[in-house]
C-alpha cells in the first residue's frame, strides 16, 4: 500500500505570466520537492482534482504534469490508488519498486533489524551493545575448530561434488543422537534432521506445519525471529505470559481452549527474553494440556547446556510418551554460530514432513560444516568447551547483576540461572524507549522488551544480553544505563 505523504509539501501556484506552460512549471516544482526530499519514494501525491483546486489551475494541468513525471519514471499512477512517488530525480529508476513491495515489519522489529544489520556492517556508534544474543567470538573454540576444519576440508574435497543427504550427514546424525543420549534423551540417528542452525529449523517447522489461519502459541516474551517466521506462513501468534517459573499453565490452557492452536513453540530452558526455566511440574502439565487439546509442541533447547550451577529439568521431549514434541538444538549458542549447524529431533511422520520441507526449501545442508561439527562432538571437544563457557557466562551474569544492583537500584529483575539474557523491569511509568534513547547518547545500545512480546506490551522492560561483553564492559555499560534512567526519571 502506498503511504500517504505525512504532510503534502507546499506546492506553489504556477505563475501565469512566466511564459512557460503551467503544467511544465508544476512538473518542475514537484521535481524540486523530490530532489530536496520533501516528497519521497512511496509517498502519495494529492489527487489531481484536489491539487487543481488548491492551486487554482485546471485539472488537465495537474494531469499533464503528473503524466510528464510518470513518463520520466519519477511518479506512478495506479487506478484507484492515486499517484505515487517512485524515485527521486537522478536516482536509478526501478522497474519494480522493491522497497515498497517488500514485507513490512512493525517499528520494533525494524529497529532490531537496523541494529543487527548495522552491527554486521560496522561497529556502529554505540560502543557497548546489550542488544544481540551472539556468543562472544573471544569464547569460540577457535583453535580446536580450526584444526578440525583444516583436516575436514582436505578429506571432504572429493565429497563436495555431491550434496549431503537431505536429512543430513549420516555420521553427524549418528553423533548428535549419541550426544543427546548422553543427556538422557532417547534418540536414534533416524530421528534426527540436520538444519541450517536453529533458525533454519524454525523455518522448516513453520513451513511444514503451519499455514494461513493457523494459530501458534508462544511464551511472551519469545524469540522474535520465531514469531516472525510463524507469521510469514500466514499464521497468527498468540503469546502466553510467563513468571519466574516459565509459562503460566492456567493461561496456557485458556489459550488452548480459546484459540485451538496447531503448535506451541516453547523455549523452556533460559528463555530468550526472561532467561526463565520452565519447572518440572509445569513441563508435565504442558505435555498433558498439549495431549488433551492435540497441540503439537516445538521445543527449542538451544540454551539448555548453558546452565551456571545445576542442569535444568529434562526436556519435554524426554518426558513425552505421546509423540507430541519436535525438539530443537543448535551448535550456535554453545559453539560457533558461523557454522550454521542445528538439529531437529522429531517423531517419524513429523520428520518425513520436515525432510520434504528441507528438500523443497534448501536441498541439503553444507557438507563441510556438518563434518566439522561431527568431528568436534565426536572428539569430546564440546564437553570441554562447555565447562569453560558456563564459567565465563556465569561471571558475566554476576557482573550484570552486581552492576544493576549498584547503578540501577530502581530496576527489578529475576537472576537468570543460565543462558544469555536478563529481563529488567523499569520503575512504573518509565518507558523503555525513552531510556534507550538516553542510553544511546551515552554510547550504550539497549533492547526494549516490547520487541519480544507477540501481543504487545512490555513497554516498561528491557532485555539485556550479557553473552558478548566482558564483565568490565558490562559494568561500565550498566553504569551508563543507570545515568540514562536517572535522566529520564528527572525529566518526567
Ligand atoms: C531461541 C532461539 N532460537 C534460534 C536462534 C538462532 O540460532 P541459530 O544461530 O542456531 O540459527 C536464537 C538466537 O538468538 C534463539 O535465541
Amino acid at each position: 500500500m502506498p503511504r500517504p505523504s505525512a504532510s503534502t509539501p507546499l506546492i506553489p501556484t504556477p505563475d501565469r505570466r512566466a511564459g512557460s506552460p503551467l503544467y511544465l512549471q508544476l512538473a518542475a516544482t514537484i521535481e524540486d520537492c523530490l530532489r530536496d526530499g520533501s516528497l519521497r519514494a512511496g509517498e502519495r501525491l494529492p489527487s489531481e482534482r484536489r491539487l487543481a483546486t488548491q492551486l487554482g489551475v485546471s485539472r488537465i494541468t495537474v494531469t499533464t504534469a503528473y503524466k510528464e513525471l510518470e513518463a520520466r519514471g519519477l511518479l506512478r499512477g495506479d487506478v484507484g490508488r492515486g499517484t505515487m512517488v517512485v524515485a527521486a530525480p537522478g536516482e536509478e529508476v526501478q522497474a519494480i519498486p522493491w522497497a515498497e513491495r517488500a514485507i513490512r515489519y512493525g517499528p520494533e522489529v525494524r529497529h532490531l533489524l537496523g541494529r543487527v544489520i548495522g552491527r554486521m556492517n560496522s561497529s556502529g556508534p554505540e560502543a557497548i551493545s546489550f542488544v544481540i544474543g551472539w556468543p562472544d567470538p573471544a569464547l569460540c573454540p577457535r583453535r580446536a575448530l580450526g584444526g578440525i576444519a583444516a583436516s575436514v576440508v582436505k578429506e571432504a574435497a572429493l565429497s563436495l561434488s555431491a550434496l549431503s543427504p537431505v536429512a543430513g550427514d549420516p555420521a553427524l546424525r549418528e553423533t548428535v543422537a549419541w550426544w543427546l543420549r548422553t543427556q538422557g534423551l532417547d534418540v536414534r540417528a533416524e530421528d534426527v534432521l540436520i538444519t541450517h542452525g536453529a533458525q533454519g529449523g524454525i523455518n522448516l517447522v513453520a513451513r511444514a506445519f503451519v499455514g494461513p489461519g493457523d494459530v501458534v502459541v508462544t511464551e511472551s516474551p519469545t524469540y522474535v525471529n520465531a514469531a516472525i517466521a510463524f507469521r510469514w506462513t500466514g499464521a497468527r501468534v498468540v503469546g502466553v505470559p510467563m513468571d519466574a517459573h516459565g509459562m503460566c499453565c492456567d493461561l496456557l490452557e485458556e489459550a488452548f481452549h480459546r484459540h485451538r492452536p496447531k503448535l506451541l513453540y516453547l523455549i523452556p530452558n533460559f528463555n530468550h527474553g526472561t532467561g526463565a526455566v520452565l519447572d518440572l511440574e509445569r513441563r508435565r502439565r504442558v505435555l498433558k494440556l498439549a495431549a488433551r487439546y492435540r497441540v503439537a509442541i516445538f521445543e527449542s533447547d538451544v540454551y539448555g547446556q548453558l546452565y551456571f550451577d545445576v542442569p535444568p529439568p529434562p526436556p519435554l521431549r524426554a518426558l513425552d510418551d505421546d509423540g507430541l514434541v519436535v525438539y530443537q538444538g543448535s551448535f550456535s549458542k554453545m559453539g560457533a554460530p558461523g557454522l550454521r549447524v542445528g538439529w531437529l529431533v522429531a517423531p517419524r511422520r513429523a520428520l518425513e514432513a520436515l525432510v520434504a520441507a528441507t528438500w523443497i526449501g534448501e536441498l541439503a545442508t553444507s557438507t563441510i560444516s556438518q563434518r566439522v561439527v561431527e568431528a568436534f562432538l565426536r572428539g569430546g571437544h564440546l564437553e570441554t568447551h562447555l565447562v569453560g563457557l558456563r564459567r565465563e557466562l556465569r561471571a558475566r551474569r554476576d557482573a550484570m547483576v552486581a552492576a544493576l544492583r549498584t547503578w540501577c537500584p530502581t530496576v527489578t529483575f529475576d537472576v537468570p540461572a543460565g543462558g544469555y539474557y536478563l529481563w529488567a523491569q523499569l520503575p512504573p511509568a518509565l518507558r523503555a524507549r525513552a531510556v534507550r534513547a538516553a542510553a544511546a547518547t551515552r554510547g550504550v545500545a539497549l533492547c526494549p522488551g516490547a520487541i519480544f512480546m507477540p501481543n504487545g506490551g512490555g513497554h516498561g522492560s528491557l532485555r539485556f544480553s550479557f553473552s558478548a561483553l566482558t564483565p568490565a564492559t558490562i559494568t561500565e555499560g550498566i553504569r551508563r544505563t543507570g545515568d540514562a534512567i536517572r535522566e529520564v526519571t528527572i525529566d518526567r
